[in-house]
C-alpha cells in the first residue's frame, strides 16, 4: 500500500490560518502588532529569496514588519549595534539574522547579542538550553525542527513511546529534534536515537524507527529496504542535483532531491514527506508562530 503524503504545504497553510486568527484577535483586543524584523546582509540570491518568503508571509498575517538590508561589507560592530537597536525596540518582538553573513562578521557573535527573548529562530545559546531544560523554560523551538514535530503530530502518529531515529547532528536540525522528541510531554515522550556519520550499521538503527527523520543532507541516503513498514518518515533533506526549466516562468530552478529515496520508500513507509513541499513550507511557518509567541510574551498576554 502507498504511504500516506504529508503535505507541508497544506499544514503550514493551515497553521498560518490560525495565526491569522490569532493575531486578529490580539490586534483588536489588546492593541497588540507582532513585529518582526529581517535583517539581509549582502545579496546572496538563496538568502534573498528565503527574507523574502518571510517578509511575505508576515505581511499576510498583519504583522509589522521591517526588511534591513545592509551592504555585505557592513563591519561586524555596525551589524551588533543594528541589532541593539532592534533589541531595545518595543514594537520588534522577533529579530532574524538571515545565515550564513560574510567573512569579516562572526556570526556566533552576532547571533549571541540577540535579545534571546526576541530570538524567533531560537538559535542562541540561552533557547538552546532551555530546549536542553524543557517544561516552561521552552521559549522559542528552533523553526525546522519545530516544523517537523507539527507534522509528525497532525499527521495523527502516536509519539509517546515510539522509537525515534534521527539521522544526523547537526545544530539547527538533528541535535533540536531529537532533543524536542525526547522531551516530556505531549507530540514527543518519544525514544530517542540519534545516528551520524560515526554511526556503525546505519540500516540496523533506521529499521528500528516508528518515526525516521532524516536530515543528512546526502542524497537518496536512506533506501527503502532501511524504513519499518508503516513508519513515519521525514526527509529533512534538500540537496541541488541539478537544473530544470520551470514550466510556470520559463526560469531555470534547481532539481531538488531529499535524503530518501521518495519513490521507493512511499510503497513501505505509513507516511512520508516530499522534498518539495515536505518540511521546506514549515520552517517560515513555525518563524510566524514564534513571532506571535514573542508578542504575546512581551504583551503578557494568553
Ligand atoms: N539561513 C538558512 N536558513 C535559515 C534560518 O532558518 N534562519 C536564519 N536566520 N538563517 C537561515
Amino acid at each position: 500500500m502507498s504511504a500516506k503524503i504529508i503535505s507541508g504545504t497544506e499544514v503550514a497553510a493551515q497553521i498560518r490560518e490560525e495565526l491569522k486568527k490569532e493575531v486578529d484577535e490580539m490586534k483588536a483586543k489588546n492593541g497588540v502588532v507582532p513585529g518582526l524584523v529581517t535583517i539581509l546582509v549582502g545579496a546572496n540570491p538563496a538568502s534573498i529569496s528565503y527574507v523574502t518568503a518571510k517578509i511575505k508571509a508576515s505581511h499576510e498575517l498583519g504583522f509589522y514588519s521591517i526588511q534591513d538590508d545592509q551592504p555585505s561589507d557592513i563591519a561586524e560592530a555596525d551589524l551588533l549595534k543594528l541589532v541593539d537597536k532592534y533589541n531595545k525596540d518595543p514594537k520588534i518582538h522577533g529579530i532574524l539574522v538571515q545565515l550564513p553573513l560574510p567573512k569579516q562578521v562572526d556570526e556566533k557573535k552576532v547571533l549571541n547579542a540577540i535579545d534571546p527573548d526576541k530570538d524567533v529562530d531560537g538559535f542562541h545559546p540561552v533557547n538552546v538550553g532551555r530546549l536542553m531544560i524543557g517544561g516552561d523554560e521552552v521559549k522559542f523551538l528552533p523553526c525546522t525542527p519545530a516544523g517537523i514535530q507539527e507534522l509528525i503530530v497532525r499527521a495523527g502518529f502516536e509519539t509517546s513511546g515510539a522509537e525515534v531515529v534521527v539521522v544526523g547532528r547537526s545544530n539547527i536540525v538533528g541535535k533540536p529534534i531529537a532533543n524536542i522528541m525526547l522531551q516530556k510531554g505531549k507530540g514527543a515522550n518519544s525514544t530517542v536515537t540519534v545516528v551520524h556519520t560515526g554511526t556503525k550499521n546505519l540500516e540496523t538503527h533506521c529499521k528500528r524507527a516508528d518515526i525516521l527523520i532524516v536530515a543528512a543532507g546526502v542524497p537518496g541516503l536512506v533506501k527503502p529496504e532501511w524504513i519499518k513498514p508503516g513508519a513515519c518518515v521525514i526527509d529533512v533533506g534538500v540537496n541541488r542535483v541539478g537544473e530544470k526549466k520551470s514550466e510556470k516562468t520559463g526560469k531555470m530552478i534547481p532539481i531538488l532531491k531529499g535524503d530518501v529515496d521518495f519513490e521507493a520508500a512511499k510503497e513501505i513507509a505509513g507516511a512520508i514527506t516530499p522534498v518539495p513541499g515536505g518540511v521546506g513550507p514549515m520552517t517560515i511557518t513555525m518563524l510566524m508562530k514564534n513571532t506571535v509567541k514573542s508578542a504575546k510574551l512581551h504583551a503578557r498576554i494568553q
